[in-house]
This record gives structure tokens, C-alpha cells and sequence, in this order.
């Protein structure tokens, strides 16, 4: 497409270095359709005929129905989405196709592109956090009663509801979806008709192809338009954060699947078999959903990298943007999807849970807090009461409930039999009912919200 200044043709290394049609081949829908908004406006504005612009849509056309029918085709030669498409156009209407690239450059139509992929990628991954949502509240409502051991550093803290565990992980992807739709409102100004980088000369109409393409308006300055992918940044880092979340998730399956724990039976459909020991079954969708957190925070290093002291405006450094968030997002495509079928499938085991619940003290702070409450007693002294009961309690191996009530006015004459309906797993929970705590009333009502806000009705 340049050869006009140049005497030979690129060496081998330097058609390899330079093409970037392997990866950017999956923009062909974008780039078709900015181009048949380019020349439709072309047209409209009288800078190319009417006939022009109509051979040319109907080549973008017919290449269209190729590309689905049989892919598209690697020419390294032509470097990349763009000039393939020009070419192949060139092939199917002539001397038309040379009218197309008026008034524009591959500059601004990578970031055009580029920034229309990335669009439809954030509106996929909310439709798919909102269905993870959905799963996570048809469970969360289930086990609205079901209760668990709370943990701090991952010792037995005090008892919590599954259902508010779950409510958990359903706050983190409401914020989650925030952030993609953040990034989608920054996102949407469209480049096109930034040209190279200084605009253009030609007459355009950069407020019709905008609107056009869906944008809300086009970028003010053809220079950082040309050059920014910061919406690719914001997309990013959107994934790794929601990633993280993800991760964190996985690990509690894998955890709560471990034997020593036993909470969870993880759906057969999403777990494995060992090759050589009959009886295991591994968590391994989990694992790498907990893994590929890794791989799609390394994606947004990748292109922050990638960015980093690049001068105004285009540099072929960004060539490289693409890649990373390709990668990212076909990892975060697949995690979300595993995540929300184990949640969905998977079989908790309220008896194990309830169990572990009662193991570990953890309804010593309903003890101190009913020492505060029933008998005025001042908390640090009511937290210091309630240790030396805890000590007791382990050096008989029972737990605390089990102590008698003798034992129990030993160590501080105010507590009296009423203590008892404080101690069970089931009153600690149910008491605290405070605006988001564990108490089952709290999660249904949380669940009645959720399911109100993702239109799943009342679940009656
Ligand atoms: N393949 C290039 C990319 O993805 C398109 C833009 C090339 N522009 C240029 N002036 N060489 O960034």
C-alpha cells in the first residue's frame, strides 16, 4: 500500500514483526461496519459519489459473507484487518475501493475498531456477571438458614448464614458490573475522522458517523483519539479486578470441597478424575478460574506497559494492545461461565456446615454480648469473662453450651440459665439482624432486593 516510496519489498523478519493480521483478523466485523459508516457519510457529505459509496457498501458486503463463510484470510504481506479488507475490496469492485480510505487513516480506524470490540465485550460480560448474580441469589436464597463458620485469618470467628457468604460474592460483582459500565460510558466517543492524527481537510460529518456507529458523540482531539486506549486500560483492569474476585470464590470451593472441610460436593459436570487415584475428585474448573486471575491481571500489565512513555499521537507499540485484552477477555468469558454453573450445580452439606459451625468457640462473642446485655457488664470486661469460660470449655474438650451452669457462675456469678438461648449457632445468627449482617431475616431481605434489581420476580 506504500510501495510508491519504496524500493524493495519488507524483508522476511520485517513482514513478521509487522504483521498483526493473526490476532487483529478478529475485528473484522467492526472494521466492516465503521467502514460502510465512513462512506455512507463520504457519500452524504459529497466527497465521494453516491454510486461509489454504494459499490463500495456492497464489496464490504459481500466480504462480509466470505469472512463468515470461510474465515480471514492471513496475508502477511498486508499486515493487518485493515489492509486485507481494502485489498480483497479492491479485488471484488475495482478502482472504487481506493475512494474508501479518503479522509481517514488506519489510526483512527484501529481505534475505532478496536473501541467497538471492546464495547461488545463489556455489554457480554455484564449479561454473563448478571447471570452469575442470578445463581448467586437463587442459592443465597435457599440457604438463607443454612449456617457456616465465619472466619477471620481463616480461624473460626462467629457463626454466618451460606446464604450471607454468598451475598457476599454477589456485592462484589454488582460492583464489578459498575466498573465495565464505567468504562463503557468513558469508552463510548468515537475516533473516526481523527485521520492520521491532525484531522483531516476533507468536509466530514464526524457527528453522523458517531451516531452512526453508536457512539455518543465524536472525540474532541484527533490526537489523543488517535492514541488513547485507555478505554482498553479500563476494560482491563475492570477484568483483573472482577478476576480477583473470581478467584477468591474459587478458593473457597476448593476449600469447602477438601475433604477435612466437606461443605461443598462440587457438580460432577465441572470437576475431574484422577488417572491414577479412583476415589479423587478434583476442583480443577475452580482452580482455574483461580488461576487464570493471574494470567488476565498479567494482561493489564501487559498493555499498561505497553503505554507507558509512548509519545503523541500513534506509535506501532500499540499494535500490541491487542492481544492482551483479546486474551483477558476470552479467560474471564470462560471463568464466569464455570463459576456460574458450580454455583448453580453445586450440593452444600448443611448438616457438615452446622456442624463446623458449633466447632471452634464461635459463639463466644454471643456470650460477652449477653454478659453486656442482660448484665450491664462493661464489653472488655464482659470479653475478658467470656475467655476464661472459652478456657474452660477446651480444657474439657466440650463446647461452650456444654459447660453447666455451676461451671459457668464459677467464673462470673452474674450469668444465669437464660444464657443458653444465646449460645446455639442458630440464636447467634439470628440476633445479628443489624442492616447487612448474617441474620437469615437480613439475607432474605437482601435476596428480595437482588432479585428485584436483576428482574428475577419474588421468587414465590
Ligand atoms: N495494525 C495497526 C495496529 O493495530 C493498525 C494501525 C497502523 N497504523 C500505522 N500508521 N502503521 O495498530
Amino acid at each position: 500500500m506504500w510501495g510508491g516510496r519504496f524500493a524493495e519489498g519488507p524483508s522476511a523478519i520485517m513482514r513478521e514483526i509487522n504483521a498483526s493480521i493473526p490476532f487483529d483478523k478478529v475485528l473484522w466485523r467492526e472494521d466492516i461496519a465503521a467502514s460502510k459508516a465512513h462512506v455512507a457519510m463520504l457519500a452524504a457529505q459529497g466527497i465521494v459519489t453516491d454510486a461509489d459509496a454504494r459499490t463500495i457498501a456492497d464489496g464490504l458486503d459481500t466480504i462480509a459473507g466470505e469472512y463468515e463463510r470461510d474465515g480471514v484470510p492471513e496475508n502477511w504481506d498486508l499486515e493487518d484487518i485493515h489492509m486485507v479488507t481494502e485489498d480483497r475490496l479492491s479485488q471484488i469492485v475495482g478502482a472504487a475501493a481506493g475512494r474508501l480510505h479518503t479522509a481517514r487513516s488506519r489510526n483512527d480506524q484501529v481505534a475505532t475498531d478496536f473501541k467497538l470490540w471492546v464495547r461488545d465485550t463489556i455489554d457480554q460480560t455484564d449479561a454473563a456477571l448478571a447471570a452469575l448474580q442470578r445463581a448467586l441469589v437463587t442459592r443465597a436464597g435457599e440457604h438463607a438458614d443454612s449456617i457456616l463458620p465465619g472466619f477471620t485469618h481463616l480461624q473460626t470467628a462467629q457463626p454466618v448464614t451460606l446464604g450471607h457468604h454468598l451475598m457476599a460474592y454477589y456485592e462484589m460483582f454488582r460492583r464489578d458490573r459498575s466498573r465495565f459500565a464505567d468504562a463503557r460510558v468513558r469508552l463510548n466517543e468515537c475516533p473516526l475522522g481523527s485521520a492520521a492524527l491532525a484531522g483531516t481537510g476533507f468536509p466530514i460529518d464526524r457527528d453522523r458517523t458517531a451516531r452512526e456507529l453508536g457512539f455518543d458523540r465524536p472525540t474532541d482531539n484527533s490526537l489523543d483519539a488517535v492514541s488513547d486506549r485507555d478505554f482498553a486500560l479500563d476494560y482491563l483492569s475492570a477484568a483483573a479486578q472482577t478476576s480477583l474476585h473470581l478467584s477468591r470464590l474459587a478458593e473457597e470451593l476448593i476449600l469447602w470441597a477438601s475433604q477435612p472441610f466437606g461443605f461443598v460436593r462440587i457438580t460432577d459436570s465441572l470437576s475431574t478424575g484422577s488417572s491414577i487415584m479412583p476415589q479423587k475428585k478434583n476442583p480443577d474448573a475452580a482452580e482455574l478460574i483461580r488461576g487464570h486471575a493471574g494470567r488476565i491481571t498479567g494482561c493489564l500489565m501487559q498493555l499498561s506497559m505497553t503505554m507507558k512513555g509512548l509519545p503523541l499521537a500513534y506509535s506501532k507499540d500499540m499494535q500490541d494492545d491487542k492481544p492482551p485484552v483479546f486474551e483477558a477477555a476470552s479467560l474471564l468469558a470462560l471463568s464466569v461461565a464455570a463459576m456460574t454453573g458450580m454455583i448453580a450445580e453445586s450440593t452444600f452439606n448443611i448438616a457438615r456446615m452446622r456442624q463446623a459451625a458449633e466447632m471452634g468457640f464461635a459463639t463466644a462473642t454471643d456470650l460477652a454480648d449477653w454478659l453486656v446485655r442482660e448484665a450491664d457488664i462493661p464489653f472488655r470486661e464482659a470479653h475478658h469473662i467470656t475467655g476464661a469460660a472459652v478456657k474452660l470449655a477446651e480444657g474439657k474438650g466440650v463446647a461452650l453450651d456444654d459447660l453447666t451452669i455451676a461451671q459457668l457462675q464459677d467464673i462470673d456469678p452474674r450469668i444465669d440459665e437464660r444464657v443458653y438461648t444465646a449460645l446455639s449457632v442458630e440464636a447467634s445468627v439470628a440476633a445479628r439482624n443489624s442492616h447487612g449482617g448474617t441474620a437469615p431475616a437480613q439475607v432474605r431481605a437482601r435476596v428480595a432486593d437482588a432479585r428485584r434489581v436483576l428482574n428475577m420476580g419474588d421468587g414465590a
